[in-house]
């Protein structure tokens, strides 16, 4: 499998979404496999920092003792893609519920894992402030960090708002070419 686009608003239809048509018009223009999948549609549980000093199995395993949601189906299902797209509509200047509660425990499975098949991956940032337009950079500050411990190749941060949204159409297009082009690359190379 090639990209997911995971967005992290509940909205069918809004600047989020926006955004994710955008960017899977952009890579289905190139031929390229994608798959968007929405985390407001999963259900997913809380990180319960378990463990005696707040680290459970996700340290030495990878993965999450919560079994009864989502989680581990979703771990697995964007570790099989070669790249990611990200986008999170800002709620308080920072990534949406949905967006944290799963990174959270995302962060914490594939963190220290020497061996992820995310490392090095692609992946492009995304951040749609559909209000006053504030918190585009916190809530992008908030994704690099997250692409600093999983090893994420960061193509582009995008801060998208109301007011720029066309513009920025343009830097999704050809941050999505760059993406492609690396992806396609590093097939010729496999
Ligand atoms: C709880 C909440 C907090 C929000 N905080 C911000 C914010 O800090 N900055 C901003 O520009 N918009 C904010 N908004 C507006 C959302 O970014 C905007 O409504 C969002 O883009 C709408 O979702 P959509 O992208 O799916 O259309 C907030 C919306 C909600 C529901």
């Amino acid at each position: 499998m090639k990209t997911i686009v995971i967005s992290a608003s509940p909205n069918k239809v809004g600047l989020t979404n926006t955004c994710v048509e955008t960017c899977v018009k952009a890579l289905e223009k190139q031929n390229h496999e994608v798959e968007t999948i929405c985390l407001n549609n999963f259900n997913i549980k809380k990180c319960e920092a378990c463990g005696p000093r707040g680290w459970g199995i996700c340290l030495e395993e990878h993965k999450c003792r919560i079994k009864d949601d989502d989680f581990s189906l979703l771990q697995e299902k964007i570790n099989s893609f070669e790249a990611i797209i990200l986008i999170s509509p800002v709620y308080f200047w920072e990534m949406s519920e949905s967006a944290k509660t799963f990174l959270d425990r995302f962060r914490r499975c594939e963190a220290f894992n020497g061996k992820s098949s995310l490392i090095g991956r692609p992946i492009i940032c995304i951040a749609a402030a559909g209000g006053s337009g504030n918190g585009t950079k916190e809530c992008l500050a908030s994704m690099s960090i997250l692409a600093h411990f999983l090893k994420l190749k960061v193509i582009d941060y995008i801060d998208v708002t109301k007011a720029n949204v066309e513009d920025k159409k343009g830097q999704m297009i050809k941050s999505v070419m760059k993406l492609v082009d690396l992806v396609e690359l590093k097939d010729e190379e496999e």
